[in-house]
């Protein structure tokens, strides 16, 4: 009764999503512009070049940079964050998340991933994940960013999924909103999802016979 589960990268399938805020508030510093783990939030499941974005608009320095002095430092940033991948390991997979995919993988339910960064190919080689998903939707793939369902979507159409029979899952608010318009049961991970149709506080919690119990509660209510 449930098509696929497409599952989020950073954040979710492992902790990049710290090694993002680390790179990105190392490279505001430089500009004088303070950004915390709250402000970080809203960086989560946003494109890199967005991401830049919204941190020059948060120091009121958005008018302040060319194009090209933007794309030199989101370059910046990436290799930074790239010295990070470095240290990446299987060991670094989030609690719970490799027994939550063979639970699901046992069903038969095939499952896809939605990451809407460049780097995903690299940090899914690095904790040993390339051939784990049914299914890769990465920024090479899409148009849009999350909020923007297009990810979703797109990995569901590849998995011959229904998004209405279909769960999503995310640490992001922008990836729960994308999930949303995509009509699919959105699963956050965090504890400011409030969109979210069922939200544990970290991965260690997501146990597939519960969200499977959230989905069929869901379906009953609407
Ligand atoms: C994911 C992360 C974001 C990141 C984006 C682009 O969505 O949650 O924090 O900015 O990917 O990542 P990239 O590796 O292409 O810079
Ligand atoms: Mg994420």
């Amino acid at each position: 009764f449930i098509d696929a589960v497409v599952f989020d990268l950073d954040g979710v399938i492992t902790d990049t999503a710290h090694y993002h805020f680390l790179a990105w508030r190392d490279l505001a510093r430089e500009i004088n512009i303070d950004i915390d783990e709250m402000f970080n939030e809203r960086l989560k499941g946003v494109s890199r070049m967005a991401s830049l974005e919204l941190i020059l608009q948060e120091g009121n320095r958005q008018n302040d940079f060319s194009l090209s002095e933007k794309e030199e430092m989101a370059e910046k940033k990436n290799q930074h964050y790239c010295q990070f991948l470095k240290q990446l390991t299987p060991h670094d997979i989030l609690p719970g998340i490799i027994e939550l995919i063979t639970a699901i993988k046992s069903e038969g339910v095939p499952i896809g991933l939605a990451s809407v960064s460049r780097n995903a190919s690299t940090v899914l080689k690095a904790l040993q994940l390339e051939d784990t998903f049914d299914y890769v939707v990465d920024a090479s793939k899409v148009k849009k960013s999350k909020p923007d369902p297009e990810i979703f979507l797109t990995a569901c159409n590849q998995l011959e999924a229904n998004p209405k029979r279909s769960i999503g899952i995310e640490d992001a608010s922008a990836g729960i909103d994308s999930i949303k318009a995509s009509e699919m049961f959105a699963v956050g991970v965090g504890n400011t999802l409030f969109k979210s149709d069922y939200q544990v506080d970290a991965t260690n919690e997501l146990n597939w016979e519960v969200i499977k119990a959230e989905y069929i509660k869901s379906v009953k209510v609407t």
